[in-house]
């Protein structure tokens, strides 16, 4: 840090002590920036004080896109961020506050790679997508990568990040499934929290998003999600809770829909009872772009405890509710003094260099690292993979020429390059050229662009190549010529739609069942392996189509990296060691979401407006493992190139019967089985005791990962659960309980426990976690719960 900006930081706290200003300065004054959330709040109580409501309500109101639109006192504009908190100038005052820079999102920075009269370029990294990186369960990966990501958002002058996304993977159709992380709540937030501290270890911000229940696409701005407190509590919010608890985040951003018939944003039990009062949240809290009814009643999102309306230029409106009595100025000084207290800690305010030059040959490294070691590896018949080397190659599928490095809209990145499936495996292996230009000179004459969106870059899809003369041809000949065949499969979705279940969407298209028989019997007749690569958004059918091929690799979207990390895992440089982060359904119909997704059209305008949470609690593997359902691969499910067997599953310590604070430590023993080095993602499923209430019948309590094993070497993985993970929400009581009984505990490689033994432990009396907020998130009056949650027991 420059040593200007310490002392600045440092001179600032001596003159607000000396002043009696100061509340609870417990600076480390070897690091200003440090996070200590009760000098910068003492510091911008103090500077609020000094604020006219002008300025109070300019701070709330964000600028238009892009600082043309007025955003004030923008030092060191970083051109494509998403938005800006206003500054402050009153320099004969010395009130120089400047505006915070605000970009995207859950793969990487997004901003202008080229700037109007600059021939440098700032091109970002683009990282793997959230569902792919959650597929790792290594929070240790996930932290090297926020550390990378976060680092790109210092260099470029970026205060805060506008990510991770953090709803739940519902329903495999939400196109923006990709920005998430799992179907899982605990997994979701543990991700999170990973991401969150290695983005924030910059000195930057970090914004959990979209607080809560943006689950689908489809009408998001008006979309009114109906369930009970428990549904919400225990699935849609718990993630973020974790995040809060075990990050802090910065930030966190509110969503576009309603709950319960109000929007999120507007709703006081979500933003100030439950994130404030429950969780301890301190940081700022803003809403989505231009979300809820911000036109007629930004007031509302103000007095709910929002802090921030973006980008609302809502600066009159406020105004005129405080005229008339409806806001009052003490709340929007509690907003200011939020907002400020994060300005404070931020590169921008104090003046930190950047030098707009990150390490992008060292970020790229570790993203296909990443991309590889999170890819899963579904199916492997008979060893078909990893391919050896000196292995020739006839490469199928127009997704290896149309890579998808991730999803589109404001997820997406401005990366210098892509590199395809396609260049990958010509990297690694010998590959049949006239394939490959085959599909090139295909794709040159059948893509079809479609225009960005939400200030996004433009894309590129095109249909699969119908097997043609030409074609069976080249199939024929590839299969004589070749060792083996790799078919790419690819499916692109984004922000502001939801996905179909049709064909060539959920389902595969025609010409893509076509190409994996034609391939598959002209390979098989020669003795030969057919492995198919699925380069998705999310969750696609794979039960119709699995059995024809040897080997699914799974490698959603790696990425900028994308091609080199497929090929790493088709060769075996990388051992895959993922695991499903999101079911994969034996059909689009048997998922317990399938016939209210994406909702109800209840005023007959064409678009839903009421979308009823059902399932109650019983998303994902939850619903599938109750009511035995079988899926395609289950929830936590992956494949190594090795094999792992799992020993000594014991409890090292039992504190919960100390009550809330106390906890439950496992243990078990992972060993390497097979003959090459890997990584083994294990995971903890409890069986709960019923009184009170019903649960699924499993639900994941903990995970760990094993460093790289050498076959034969063993590692004891250690899993910590506290009561309060252990917990369910009781409606009747407002408490979130521990019940008495019997627990199994699965130490498991998935949500299949069928193999593990069970370690059982018993809780003597019920344990009372926490008390919550009575009422909070209630149904609309009149409403009944057994008309809301129909699946049940
Ligand atoms: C998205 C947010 C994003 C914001 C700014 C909104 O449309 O929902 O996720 O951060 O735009 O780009």
């Amino acid at each position: 840090m420059p040593i200007t900006t310490k002392l600045k930081a440092v001179s600032l706290g001596v003159s607000l002590a000396l002043a009696g200003l100061l509340v609870g300065c417990n600076q480390n004054d070897s690091d200003p920036l440090v996070k200590d959330d009760a000098y910068y709040r003492g510091q911008a109580e103090a500077m609020v004080a000094r604020l006219t409501l002008s300025e109070k309500l300019d701070l709330l109101s964000g600028p238009g896109y892009g600082s043309a639109n007025g955003a004030i006192n923008v030092k060191q504009d970083v051109p494509g961020v998403a938005g800006y908190i206003n500054g402050v100038l009153r320099s004969a005052d010395g009130i120089d506050i400047p505006a915070l820079k605000l970009a995207d999102g859950p793969a990487g920075v997004r901003i202008n790679a080229n700037r109007d009269g600059d021939s440098a370029s700032y091109y970002a990294t683009a990282w793997p997508i959230g569902s792919l990186l959650a597929s790792s369960w290594d929070v240790k990966l996930v932290k090297a990568v926020g550390e990378a990501m976060g680092d790109e958002v210092r260099q470029y002058g970026v205060d805060i990040l506008l990510a991770p996304g953090m709803n739940i993977q519902r329903n495999p159709l939400n196109g923006r499934n990709f920005e998430y992380y799992s179907e899982d709540p605990l997994l979701t937030g543990k991700i999170g929290a990973a991401m969150v501290n290695g983005v924030e270890s910059n000195g930057v911000g970090t914004t959990i998003k979209h607080y809560f229940g943006n689950n689908s696409e489809t009408n998001r701005n008006q979309i009114n999600d109906i369930g009970e407190p428990r549904t919400f509590r225990e699935i849609y919010l718990r993630g973020f809770q974790i995040a809060v608890d075990e990050a802090q985040p910065w930030a966190v951003m509110t969503s576009y829909n309603k709950v319960n018939g109000t929007y999120v944003n507007e709703r006081k039990d979500a933003v100030t009872d439950l994130l404030r009062g429950e969780w301890k949240f301190d940081g700022l809290v803003m809403s989505d772009w231009f979300a809820g009814d911000v036109a007629n009643n930004a007031y509302k999102q103000v007095l709910a405890g929002q802090d921030l309306i973006e980008p609302g230029n809502v600066k009159e409106q406020l105004q005129q509710f405080i005229e008339q009595g409806q806001l009052d100025e003490a709340k929007v000084n509690e907003a200011a003094i939020h907002i400020l207290t994060q300005v404070m800690k931020s590169p921008s305010y104090n003046l930190l260099a950047i030098s707009n030059s990150p390490d992008l040959t060292a970020h790229a490294k570790l993203a296909r690292q990443a991309g590889a070691e999170s890819m899963v590896l579904l199916r492997n018949e008979a060893a078909a993979l990893p391919l050896s080397a000196s292995s020739t190659l006839a490469s199928f599928g127009i997704n290896q020429i149309n890579t998808y490095k991730g999803g589109t809209g404001s997820g997406d990145v401005n990366a210098a390059s892509t590199t395809t499936i396609a260049q990958g495996l010509a990297a690694r292996f010998p590959v049949n050229e006239a394939l490959q230009s085959y599909y090139r000179d295909f794709y040159e004459n059948n893509k079809v662009y479609h225009e960005g969106q939400f200030g996004a870059k433009g894309y590129y899809t095109c249909a699969e190549a119908p097997i043609s003369g030409d074609l069976e041809a080249l199939i024929a000949s590839a299969a004589t010529t070749q060792q083996a065949a790799v078919i790419s499969i690819g499916r692109q979705a984004g922000e502001g739609a939801d996905r179909s279940s049709d064909k060539g969407d959920y389902l595969l298209g025609d010409d893509e069942l076509a190409l994996i028989d034609a391939v598959s019997s002209a390979f098989h007749a020669q003795g030969k392996k057919v492995v198919v690569v699925l380069n998705v958004n999310g969750v696609i059918d794979t039960a119709q189509w699995r059995d024809k091929v040897d080997g699914i690799l799974l490698a959603y979207m790696a990425g900028q990296e994308t091609g080199h990390a497929v090929a790493d895992v088709l060769s075996g440089a990388v051992n895959p060691s993922g695991k499903l982060a999101q079911s994969f359904p034996q059909s689009y119909a048997s998922v317990p979401s399938a016939g209210t997704f994406p909702g109800e059209d209840t005023d007959g305008d064409g678009e839903p407006d009421d979308l009823y949470y059902n399932e109650g609690i019983y998303v994902g593997y939850r619903y599938y493992s109750t009511f035995e359902q079988a899926v395609s691969y289950p929830f936590g499910f992956g494949l190594s190139y090795t094999s792992f067997s799992y020993t000594s599953p014991a409890i090292a310590s039992n504190t919960l019967e100390g009550g809330s604070a106390g906890n439950l430590v496992l243990t078990a023993t992972i060993t390497n089985t097979g003959a090459v080095a890997g990584k083994e993602a294990a995971q903890v499923y409890v069986t709960a005791p019923e009184v009170k209430l019903k649960k699924p019948l499993i639900e994941l309590k903990a995970f760990a990962k094993t460093a790289q094993l050498a076959p034969g070497a063993s590692e004891q993985l250690s899993f910590t659960i506290p009561a309060s993970i252990l917990a369910s929400f009781d409606e009747a009581s407002n408490q979130w309980i521990v019940e008495p009984g019997r627990y199994s505990a699965y130490i498991s490689p998935s949500s299949d426990v069928s193999s593990s033994t069970p370690v059982s432990f018993t809780v003597s009396k019920e344990i009372v976690v926490s008390n919550t907020t009575p009422g909070a998130l209630a149904l609309p009056a009149g409403v009944d719960p057994t008309s809301v949650t129909t699946v049940t027991r």
